[in-house]
């Protein structure tokens, strides 16, 4: 579907990357991770042709459709949400344009050349499916949430996290083979990242997605790729599995015990004194200890209808699972 091929990138004197090698296959579902400022973004925009790299080439079928959503919402030209979501099509803004025109001058000419014009433009139209456009269009909307009553609200009416999901909305219209998402959940609540989750679960295409929410990744990917040292690094499964799999690794390389582990939920116990990055792994492994016990306390409080303990256990697992991501956070910040 598309491959990296010997690419090099450096801004200002600081080298991105050298010779990244990869390859993207149709119908993968890839995330991206990686410690802050480490070039998600940057490598991310050259797969998606907004950047040039210094170095090597991207190659991609020809015709391929690629549409990229970008980290900052940037402004949009205001306009009717319906509106802003179907102007993702410009050849189906064109040709409605050349309809309407013909239209008009069909009301006021008659000759068979008009007509004939009118006639074409009319079934140009139809062929790229232009009388569905706008229920396709609400389909998608719904989907992520909007209410019909949304549909003729000017772009400026909605908040930043609403104009994100308007964005996805225009690019999942444009039916691209590879979608790019650059954080695409920052700043949503959960209902929102619910939707968005839905929304891609309903994707057909190929997806590459930056980011750091292993919630969402876990649900939305089925391959990882970490971007470490100027590299590309690829690892099967979701989040969770490359949590475990890099962990187990780095274990083995640091020349700790590399046994495997039988019970792969529970990161290897061999931190070595004075190791953050084990230390790390270790409070998180404690922490998904403790958080299966907690769940299980949850559920059992609920069976016994003892609806205090529950809710006591239900705060504390809330609790704890705000320190995991914190956890995980730092580890994603820190392992590289
Ligand atoms: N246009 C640019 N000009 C100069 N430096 C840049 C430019 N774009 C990015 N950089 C630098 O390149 C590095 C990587 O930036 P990039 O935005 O790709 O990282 P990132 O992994 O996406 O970070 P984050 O997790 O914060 O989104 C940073 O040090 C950044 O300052
Ligand atoms: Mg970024």
């Amino acid at each position: 579907m598309i491959s990296l091929i010997g690419i090099g990138k450096s801004y200002g004197g600081k080298e991105l990357f050298a010779d990244v090698n990869f390859r993207i296959e149709a119908g993968d579902r890839v995330g991206m991770v990686g410690p802050n400022g480490v070039g998600k973004t940057t490598i991310s925009r050259i797969i998606a042709r907004e950047e040039e790299a210094d170095r090597g080439e991207v190659s991609r079928p020809r015709g391929s459709r690629i549409g990229y959503l970008s980290q900052d919402v940037k402004t949009f030209r205001d306009q009717p949400l319906i509106e802003f979501v179907t102007s993702g099509r410009p050849d189906l803004v064109g040709a409605h344009r050349e309809l309407e025109r013909l239209e008009r001058l069909v009301a006021e000419r008659h000759d068979e050349g008009t007509q004939l014009a009118y006639a074409h433009a009319l079934d140009h139209f139809q062929q790229l499916g232009g009388y569905s456009a706008e229920a396709e269009a609400a389909r998608i909307l719904s989907g992520l949430g909007f209410r019909e009553g949304d549909y003729e609200r000017m772009l400026h009416t909605f908040s930043g996290g609403w104009i994100m999901r308007a964005a996805l909305a225009r690019l999942l219209f444009q039916k691209p083979d590879l979608l790019i998402l650059d954080e695409p959940t920052n700043h949503l609540d959960i209902p929102a990242r619910e939707a968005v989750e839905d929304a891609l679960a309903d994707f057909e295409g190929t997806l590459l997605v930056v980011s750091h929410d292993r919630y969402f990744l876990d649900k939305v990917v089925t391959r990882v790729v970490e971007v470490r040292e100027r590299k590309l690094i690829s690892y099967p499964g979701n989040f969770t599995e490359f949590f475990f799999t890099r962990q187990a690794l780095m274990t083995r390389t640091s020349g700790r015990a590399g046994r495997r582990r039988k019970d792969r939920r529970r990161p290897a116990r061999t931190a070595k004194p004075g190791n953050k990055l084990a230390a790390l792994e270790k409070q998180i492994a404690d922490a998904e200890g403790k958080k299966l016990e907690l769940e299980r306390r949850v559920a059992d409080a609920f069976t016994r209808r003892d609806l205090d303990k529950g809710r006591r256990a239900s705060r504390q697992l809330e609790q704890l699972s705000k320190e995991l991501d914190a956890l995980y956070e730092r580890w994603m910040n820190q392992s590289g």
